[in-house]
């Protein structure tokens, strides 16, 4: 029997790590063998092309981004997501695919069925058994991450309407393929969240 493959999804800020954390304890509480892993940057080749696309300075072309992206994800796919699944193994991911059609297909503008079809190449269609969406407003999740309060100056203006296409983006791909993915709203507490997730994937057990 292959693993569960589990992706979390949402803007930045919304507790996907900790929600992907949680929901391994319970996995593995379970008896099950469990991996948890993220993009970019889930292998050794991912974490230098995380470094080239997060932390590089100047600008990176939208469509290099993209297939930087994408080149992460096949890799990640190729050498550690499919042999784990393979083996038996549950794999949770923080972000997959859905990232890419989400930030750079929306968010960048560049056309959203060739970014999904650049993904669906880079790991040879294997799409998640489900996708959680942690669902946020992109002020909320801005100030969780800032933690300030304050006003957001004109950048984080710029930024928050930017989070807020890549949010709606998401909601529209949960919308069209409803038996993949489960929408959870982030504004719950920690715990909240947690049983609404694991309800859901002890239905999957
Ligand atoms: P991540 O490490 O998840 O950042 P955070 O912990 O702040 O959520 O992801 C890094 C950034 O990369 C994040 O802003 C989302 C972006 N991203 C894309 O634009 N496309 C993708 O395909 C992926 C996987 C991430």
């Amino acid at each position: 029997m292959p693993g569960l493959f589990i992706s979390f999804e949402g803007i930045d800020g919304v507790g996907k790590s900790t929600q992907a954390d949680l929901l391994e304890e319970f996995l593995t509480a379970h008896g099950r063998t469990t991996l948890r892993t993220l993009e970019p940057g889930g292998t050794e080749l991912g974490q230098e092309i995380r470094h080239l696309l997060l932390h590089r300075k100047g600008e990176v072309a939208p469509r290099a981004e993209a297939l930087l992206y994408a080149a992460d994800r096949a890799h990640h796919v190729a050498t550690k997501v499919k042999p784990a699944l393979d083996a038996g193994t549950d794999v949770i991911t923080d972000r997959y695919l859905d990232s890419s059609v989400a930030y750079q297909g929306v968010g960048r503008a560049l056309d959203a069925a060739e970014v999904r079809a650049l993904s669906m190449f880079a790991v040879n269609n294997l799409l998640p058994n489900l996708t959680i969406l942690l669902d946020l407003d992109a002020e909320a999740a801005m100030s969780r991450r800032k933690n300030t309060g304050t006003e957001p100056d004109r950048l984080e203006r710029e930024k928050t309407e930017f989070f807020e296409a890549v949010r709606q983006a998401y909601l529209q791909l949960a919308k069209a393929e409803p038996e993949r993915w489960f929408v959870v709203d982030a504004a719950q507490s920690i715990d909240e969240m947690q049983s609404q997730i694991r309800a859901r994937v002890e239905g999957l057990l």
